[in-house]
């Protein structure tokens, strides 16, 4: 189980932008060399490694703005746009699934958005069923198959149709309760409306609720947080993800409308979760990493204990290394040794479907020295562990020749006892629970990329 350690101190001294890396390399080196011969090529690889398959389902559209939000979303009152979105989404499902084996499980399933639940009871549906005539999915429930729930845009049929239609985790945008908080943010959720939809997913046997919270939003301080995550605790969430708000006005036009006077300053940032983590881990909360908590006897718990924990784009997975398809505009798979990315905009979308074309625009095929970083990132995000044996036997490699210049540059780290570099019998890294919050900088020392793409990065903390 991991305690986690604050020491403030060390993070102001560590604290720089950086990667969350749900990938890598991460989107920043996707490009437009990587062309559709490119991605069919790799899933003919994947056929013939016969992995599970997991499939992302990007639903854009949300009602109101919340003045935050970094996610790929297209706001509108107008209901009518989800039909010929969908209409082209079949079409796109019927593509892909045209290129994979049809044997292949779907062991995850995800909808994520925007918000998935802006389309009728009837569309919901009717996407599931195409999706099954297409895929082979699971009937038994052992599959991982969530779905993103705004509780403003859900009730208690919602979430037993979800359920009848093989949904067994959820995670529910809530941020905050207090009420300047969420004015200032145009996000107004009532703690009632939240507990319906929670109620209702516990009687109908979702395996997995979890509530996602923004530190660093305006009028937030330690007290009004606090008193957030009390009302939060008593909602008795399975997780819990308490992201740090990334504000980047000149990427995000809609976080213009947020008062810069009014977000908490660092200081008062680091103090806000360092009381969450308190209050977190008090209430029987363990720390998973990179802004995600679990109870203890959650699936992601036990996965970490038996060091079956694996990282995706949606966080933290239980599921071994699947091939993502990612279906739907700005989406992002992962198949064979490459990532894709859908077009982000509706029209070319759109069009490129309507002319029969899959809509990826841009991905990047793997190296030799991407494969190897990329495990030796998971690992250690995953496990706060690395062991050199494992890598060397994995890759061919030998891991202290190979990266010398990053064991070096992880002395510092050591001394500051973030971590500790055992280069005795197999060889290893294990970061110690003062390193815990700064993993994506302890990372961030093995990725290759960073050096020119920094200032597109978020504050890690
Ligand atoms: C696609 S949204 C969630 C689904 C749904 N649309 C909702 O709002 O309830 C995923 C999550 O990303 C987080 N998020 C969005 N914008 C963010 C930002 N700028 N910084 C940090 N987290 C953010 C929020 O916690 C949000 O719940
Ligand atoms: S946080 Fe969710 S509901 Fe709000 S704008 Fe973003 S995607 Fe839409």
């Amino acid at each position: 189980m991991q305690t986690l350690e604050m020491n403030i101190e060390l993070i102001n001294e560590y604290d720089k932008s950086g990667p969350r890396y749900t990938s890598y390399p991460t989107a920043v080196q996707f490009n437009t060399d990587f062309t559709l011969s490119d991605y069919k090529q790799q899933i003919q690889l994947s056929n013939m490694n016969n992995d599970d398959l997991s499939l992302y389902f990007h639903i854009p559209f949300c009602d109101t703005i919340c003045f935050y939000c970094g996610c790929n979303k297209i706001v509108t009152k107008n209901r009518s746009r989800a039909e010929p979105y969908l209409e082209h989404l079949y079409k796109e499902i019927e593509m892909q699934a045209a290129l994979f084996d049809s044997k292949r499980v779907v062991t995850q399933l995800h909808w994520g958005g925007g918000t998935p639940t802006f389309i009728s009871p009837e569309q919901m549906t009717e996407l599931m069923t195409v999706t099954k005539n297409y895929f082979n999915l699971l009937f038994d429930d052992s599959g991982e198959y969530s779905i993103e729930i705004d509780p403003r845009e859900a009730n208690k049929e919602t979430i037993i149709l979800l359920r009848e239609l093989g949904f067994n985790r959820m995670s529910l945008g809530v941020q905050d309760f207090n009420p300047d908080v969420q004015k200032a943010v145009n996000r107004i959720q009532s703690i009632k409306e939240t507990e319906e939809v929670i109620v209702a997913a516990r009687d109908s046997g979702f395996h997995s609720i979890s509530i996602d919270l923004i530190y660093g939003l305006p009028h937030q301080n330690v007290n009004t947080f606090t008193d957030t995550l009390t009302k939060v605790i008593a909602l008795d969430p399975d997780r819990l993800s308490i992201f740090n708000y990334a504000h980047l006005p000149e990427m995000f036009k809609t976080q213009r409308q947020i008062d810069a006077c009014k977000i908490p300053s660092a200081q008062i940032k680091l103090e806000i979760l360092q009381q969450a983590i308190k209050q977190l881990t008090d209430a029987g909360y363990v720390y998973i990493g990179m802004d995600h908590f679990a109870k203890p006897t959650d699936e992601l718990s036990l996965a970490q204990n038996n060091k079956n924990l694996y990282r995706n784009f949606q966080g933290y997975s239980t599921h071994a290394d699947c091939d993502l398809i990612g279906l739907g505009v700005t989406s992002i798979g992962k198949v064979a040794n490459c990532y894709s990315q859908n077009v982000k905009t509706m029209d070319e979308y759109y069009n490129l479907i309507d002319n029969n074309q899959l809509p990826v625009f841009r991905g990047v095929e793997l190296t030799a020295d991407d494969l190897l970083r990329r495990e030796v990132i998971n690992q250690l995000i995953c496990h706060y562990y690395l062991n050199f044996e494992h890598i060397e036997n994995q890759f061919g490699i030998i891991f202290s020749s190979y990266f010398e210049s990053e064991l070096d540059e992880l002395i510092n780290m050591q001394q500051d006892g973030l971590l500790i570099i055992d280069k005795d019998i197999s060889g290893s890294i294990t970061i110690q629970p003062i390193g815990y919050l700064l993993i994506r900088n302890i990372c961030m020392v093995f990725d290759r990329y960073l050096v020119d793409s920094k200032s597109k990065f978020s504050k890690v903390l």
